[in-house]
């Protein structure tokens, strides 16, 4: 049998074959952030392909503060649960199973879509490039504000379970909020909330601690890690596997691997497994399944990936995006 047919279990849910399907952003939904029937088509053409196993939907705001485009899908409120529900059956339907993607997007919001300054761990400009969010300076958050961001992550995590789907993903990675939080290039903080990495981790921590009391001991919670920036100051390959092992101390039952700052692709690098120096770096740090995107376009790709240990599980982005009967 080959290796991406090989069953694995992620937090106690058994998929059956290595390749997931990561967040692909398709703004799609209604101006309020509800599943419209276009959203629940695009999903149902990927889930029927037999190759996935798991797909990630797209990122989806926790609260209007955070919230990055315009036609993003909402977490943020109980009147998304329905529609929520609707895109989870139409998943299951395929039979597929289905995690949520909960994001806080920090300074990549825009101020006509989140209406207000967008915040951030300190007030830099986000050294993403093409800019993302309207590329203004944010304003900094202020400690007091911090619980109420924690707890609209364990809000929104609710929701996801209330309306079915099969496990969270909390959004780290690819310059927004939490990715700012762990980056040194966007967080400057002075209190404990910045500084050290462990203080850099410090709301994730909270974040998964909190998150993992309300949805339970048997529901997984998957971190989207953009462990390493890829560029000069920034976090390094060595600071993702520390953090990896932190996270998974945390309570974590999946990282998947990306890129930091550099966001989901690597300057230089158009190869199969373009993360695949920090993937295997993390992979043998950690005693949880790990999952990397990054380039992968064939199901050889996905095999060979998984045979040299670079991750657990193969995340075929963009190839599924062009084309839902991707290797059928
Ligand atoms: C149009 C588009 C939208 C994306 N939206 C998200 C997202 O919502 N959340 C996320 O974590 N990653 C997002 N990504 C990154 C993908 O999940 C994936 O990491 C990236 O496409 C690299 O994998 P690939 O080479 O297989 O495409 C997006 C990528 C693209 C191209």
């Amino acid at each position: 049998m080959s290796l991406v047919d090989k069953s694995i279990e992620i937090g106690g849910l058994k998929l059956e074959g290595r390749i997931l399907m990561p967040p692909i952003a398709t703004y799609q939904c209604d101006e309020n952030g509800m599943v419209t029937q276009n959203v629940c088509d695009y999903y149902a053409k990927r889930a029927k392909n037999s190759h996935v196993s798991l797909i990630i939907t797209e990122h989806s705001f926790i609260s209007q503060q955070g919230k990055a485009k315009e036609k993003q899908l909402s977490s943020a409120e109980d009147k998304c649960i329905d529609g929520l529900k609707n895109l989870v059956d139409t998943i299951h339907a395929c039979g597929t199973k289905v995690f949520a993607q909960l994001n806080h997007a920090g300074s990549a919001a825009m101020q006509k879509v989140c209406i207000i300054t967008p915040i951030a761990p300190s007030s830099v400009i986000l050294p993403v490039k093409p800019a993302l969010g309207d590329g203004s300076l944010p304003r900094e958050i202020a400690k007091t504000e911090i619980p109420g961001i924690v707890n609209d992550f364990v809000k929104a995590a609710r929701r996801a379970k209330e309306a079915g789907y099969d496990g969270v993903e909390i959004h780290s990675a690819h310059g927004y909020l939490l990715n700012q939080f762990y980056s040194p290039l966007t967080n400057h903080r002075i209190d404990e909330y910045g500084g050290s990495l462990l203080n850099r981790l410090r709301i994730h921590r909270e974040i998964i601690h909190a998150v993992r009391k309300e949805v339970g001991k048997e529901y997984p919670i998957s971190v989207r890690f953009g462990g390493c920036d890829y560029m000069n100051g920034g976090s390094t390959i060595e600071d993702s596997v520390i953090a990896a092992k932190v996270l998974e101390q945390s309570g974590v039952d999946l990282l998947n691997i990306s890129g930091g700052m550099c966001r989901y692709t690597r300057n230089g690098h158009t190869e199969s497994g373009y993360f695949k120096d920090m993937s295997s770096a993390v992979k043998t740090a950690v005693n949880i399944p790990v999952a990397v995107a990054g380039g992968a376009r064939s199901l050889s790709d996905a095999e060979l990936l998984l045979q040299e240990q670079s991750a657990d599980l193969v995340g075929i982005g963009r190839a599924l995006l062009k084309d839902p009967r991707w290797e059928e």
